[in-house]
Order: C-alpha cells, then structure tokens, then sequence
C-alpha cells in the first residue's frame, strides 16, 4: 500500500513551490497525496520564519499533534522549511514528537530520510544554507554529512524506540531519482523531467525559481539567514524547464525570486539580466503568460520596463515593496533607497506601462516610527494608488539587525490601529479603482472552481469558477469545471475591493 502524505504549507511562493516539488518527489517515491492530516502516514509542514505570529501557529498545530503522535507513533511529523532552518534543534526540545526537521535548502533529501525514519532510524535533522560547495554552513564542523544530519537530543524520549521498525515497502525503494537536491540548481533536479502537473496546485499554472536567496539584509527581515546567499540560476536552465512545463500544457509561468528582478546570469560570456531573460522565454511556444515576484525597487530598470512593455506575454503587474514612505524608517530598514527615488520609480512605471497593476508590501510599527512617519508612509500609499498592498505589523525577528539595534517600541495597539487604517485607505482605492471593470469584458486563466465552487456538487453543470488577469484581478463567475485552464473573455457585472464579479458571454 502506498504510503499517504499530508502537507500543510504556509508562506511566501517560494514555499509553495518547495511543497509543490517536494510533493512531485514524493509521488515519484510512491507516496499518495491526501488532503487529511489523520489519513496521513507523515504529516509535513512547510513553514515560515519572517513573522512569529507564523512560527507560533506552527508551534501550536505540533502541539495538537501530540496525542496523535502518542497514539500512532509510527505517524511520521516533519517541519521543513525557513523555520526549521531557523530553530533547527529547538524544534525537537519545544516539540519532542517531531520526527524530522529539514531546512529549505536541504528538501532533496527528504525521501531518504523518511525512509530512514520509517526503518526506525529515529528522528532526523537536516539544515544547512550551503547549496553549493559542500562547506561553509553556520554551525558545520566538519564533513557534510555528519553536519547537516544531527541526532537530536536523548532528552527526545522514548518515540524512537516506540516507532515500528517496516522492511522496504513496495513502491518506496526508488531512491536513485533523487540522487541530488530539489533545490539544488546545479544537480538540475528542478528541471525536466521532475516537474509533475499533478503535484502543482494548477496544473496550467507553475512557479519556476530563477534565483535562490537574498543579499540585501533589509534590518527587520530573516529571509538572507534562512534562504542562504543571492544566486541565480543559469538563463538555459531556467528555458528549458520552462519548455517542459509550456509542452505539459502550462499556460502560465511565474518566476520567483526574493529579489527577481536583481537577477544577473554570468554563466556565459554576457552576463544576463531579467529584462533578457523575459525576451528568451518569450519564444517559448504554448507559454501565454509571464509574471515575475518579487521585486526590489533598487533594480526596477528601464530595461526591464521596456521588455514589459513591449513584450505581449509578459503581465504588466508589478509587485514592488515600498515598506515604508518615511525616509527615516527606510533608512533604518537598509532598503537602500528613499520616498523621493520610490515615487520617481513608480513615475516610470506610469509613463512605460500606463495600464501597469502596480501592488507594494508595507511594514507598520517598526521601531520607532512616530506618527509623523506613519503619515508619510500613509501619503505614499494614497499618492501609489496601488493595485493592493500587504500590510504587516513589524515583529521583530531573532538574528536581525534590527531586533539587535533597536527596541520594538510601537505598542501592539498601536500597531494594530496603524494596519487596520491602512488597509481601510487601501481598500478605498482598490474598490474606487476597481468600478471601471464593471460593464467591461476581462480576459481570464481559468483556474478551477473558486472556495465557492470547491463546495459545490461535483454532479453542478456549472460551478462558481476563478480566473485571474493578466494584472492579476481576481474574478468570479459561473461555469462548468471543465473550463479550467482556458483562457476566456469574462464580462464583469459587479466589483468589490479584492474581487470582480462576473458572466461568460
Ligand atoms: N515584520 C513584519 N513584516 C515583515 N516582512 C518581512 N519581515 C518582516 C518583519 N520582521 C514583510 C515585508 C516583506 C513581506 C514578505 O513580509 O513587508 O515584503
Ligand atoms: Fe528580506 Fe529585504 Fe531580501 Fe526582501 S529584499 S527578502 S525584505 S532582505
């Protein structure tokens, strides 16, 4: 019998995209996908370490899980992912049901240790940031193996000895497929043939990461201490995997880096940048959309404004984080530009792409914000006008310059009254922005039956579908489910802030 996987996953698309090829290799190692935990051999969660408040809900769904574990204890429980990069051992002492603790830049090895977890070889930790040279992760010291894979604690208990000690289970032995790293671009492994449309969320849609880490270090943020060093993966690669996706029928690549438009090929004698990049996929035949996430305002070139521009398939949507409008704050951020250089960025959107859907993150409460910063940056996002913004309350992560350097002295209510009136002025534009839509025919991908529609009866000839637009607008409307992954004009009827709503022709 195969054996069944659950997996939960939280975060960024980056984390999507690890469940969705940790998932593919799993399959391939005969695992069967379910959607319910307690129907699961091993249940995985893929985390997120950049606010705490996702960390503690983390901690308490291990915590639920205990009497689960106490009951099953052959029931394998895995964290992957930037918090298991981050608390690494900790995870073990806070959670001593866990069997298996696996960073992101570790989540090739996953099958092997699974299996050597099911065989009874107790619980297994793998993190380490090194992607490349086999040396130099915080903490190694000494051969590869021995540091990245450590025993956790005695103090674990008496699960190990507990666990039920299975031969090799049919349909779980192919180990040779996954000789290298999932994510790991020099063993290729992301390419052809290891993409699988049936472990992708929608089989017309894929996330290709064209580049690994960040070097920017912005104060407040952890991602460069658990996602590991910038490096970009060679313009080939990245074409030939789009290739195979656009020959599975994907109608829609989006490329993923922490900073995607830093990205910079020197693999070859010219060195590449994303604007090339965009031109050379373009060609791709069957491929219909590009998108890229996320950028860095510091490297919003008119290069790459252009090839927006002037190439069709490329979607004018701009995911841009701003995080702030008060030049104090950004500065105490490390973002490396001001208000005044964000603005004359986004003037340059406005005038090389007019219909661009422009959308930015903000951070409120960062130490010590007064009013009259929060006012700047509450001028910034009405002056933005942008598509929509994500609004975060900081918190202050360990191992950030900013938590070393300055107290996180915004009070909670503060904060929360901060958020709540940003996100009500951002609404009002988005609504206000939103109306033009209506009367009007959009062109949508499909992407299957909407929350809605997932509750509907599978016999419904016409079920409540979503698409997405090239500026990335949602939109609801009836049909049947067989429309997934067409790409069809949509007239929109009625419009909320987040949402239009409306009928096939
Ligand atoms: N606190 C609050 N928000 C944060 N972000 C990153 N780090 C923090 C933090 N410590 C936000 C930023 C980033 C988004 C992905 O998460 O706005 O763009
Ligand atoms: Fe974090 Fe800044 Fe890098 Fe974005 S650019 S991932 S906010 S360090």
């Amino acid at each position: 019998m195969p054996r069944r996987l659950y997996i939960h996953t939280v975060g960024c698309q980056m984390n999507v995209l690890d469940s969705e090829l940790v998932v593919a290799e799993l399959l391939r190692a005969g695992y069967e996908l379910v959607d319910n935990p307690r129907q699961a051999d091993a249940i995985l969660f893929n985390t997120c370490s950049v606010r705490q408040h996702a960390e503690d809900k983390i901690y308490s769904a291990l915590g639920r899980l205990k009497h689960v574990k106490d009951r099953q204890p052959q029931k394998i429980i895995g964290v992957l992912g930037c918090m298991a990069q981050k608390d690494g051992q900790k995870i073990f002492r806070r959670a001593p049901h866990v069997d298996l603790v696996i960073g992101p830049g570790q989540l090739g090895r996953l099958p092997a240790l699974l299996e050597q977890i099911a065989a009874g070889g107790g619980p297994r930790m793998a993190v380490g940031l090194d992607r490349t040279s086999g040396v130099g992760w915080p903490g190694s010291s000494g051969h590869r193996r021995e540091a990245l894979v450590d025993e956790p604690p005695e103090s674990r208990g008496s699960g190990g000895s507990l666990r039920s000690t299975p031969a090799t289970r049919p349909g779980f032995g192919d180990f040779g497929i996954c000789a290298g790293s999932i994510i790991n671009h020099q063993s290729s492994i992301i390419n052809h043939p290891r993409r699988r449309a049936d472990a992708r969320p929608a089989p017309h849609q894929a996330m290709v990461r064209i580049m690994f880490g960040c070097d920017k270090f912005c104060t407040y943020c952890v991602v460069p201490a658990v996602r590991g060093p910038e490096q970009s993966r060679p313009a080939v690669e990245i074409e030939a995997e789009v290739r195979c996706l656009a020959e599975q029928g994907c109608l829609e690549v989006t490329l993923l880096g922490q900073t995607v438009n830093s990205y910079r090929d020197q693999s070859s004698s010219r060195t590449l940048r994303l604007a090339d990049l965009l031109y050379r996929l373009h060609d791709v035949a069957g491929l219909r959309r590009l998108k890229f996430v996320t950028n860095h305002p510091r490297h919003m070139t008119r290069e790459l404004l252009g090839a927006v521009r002037d190439l069709p398939k490329v979607s004018p949507y701009l995911h841009v984080p701003a995080q702030s409008g008060s030049n104090r704050i950004l500065g105490r951020m490390k973002r490396g530009y001001t208000d005044e250089q964000y603005r004359e960025m986004l003037a340059e959107i406005r005038s090389t792409i007019p219909a661009a859907a422009v959308t930015s993150d903000f951070i409120v409460g960062f130490p010590g914000e007064t009013d009259e910063d929060y006012r700047q940056t509450v001028e910034l996002v009405r002056i933005g006008r942008f598509k929509n913004c994500f609004i975060f309350k900081y918190s202050p992560r360990p191992k950030t310059k900013a938590a070393e350097l300055y107290e996180d002295d915004v009070p909670d209510g503060l904060k929360r009254q901060r958020n709540n009136e940003l996100l009500a002025i951002q609404n009002a534009i988005s609504l206000e922005d939103n109306q033009p839509f209506v009367g009007r025919r959009v062109e949508v991908l499909v992407e299957g039956p909407s929350k809605v529609g997932r509750k509907q009866a599978l016999d419904n000839d016409a079920v409540q579908l979503v698409g997405r637009t090239v500026c990335d607008q949602i939109v609801v409307f009836d049909g049947p489910r067989s429309l997934a992954g067409r790409i069809l004009p949509v007239e929109v009827q009625r419009a909320d802030a987040v949402t239009l709503f409306g009928t096939l022709p």
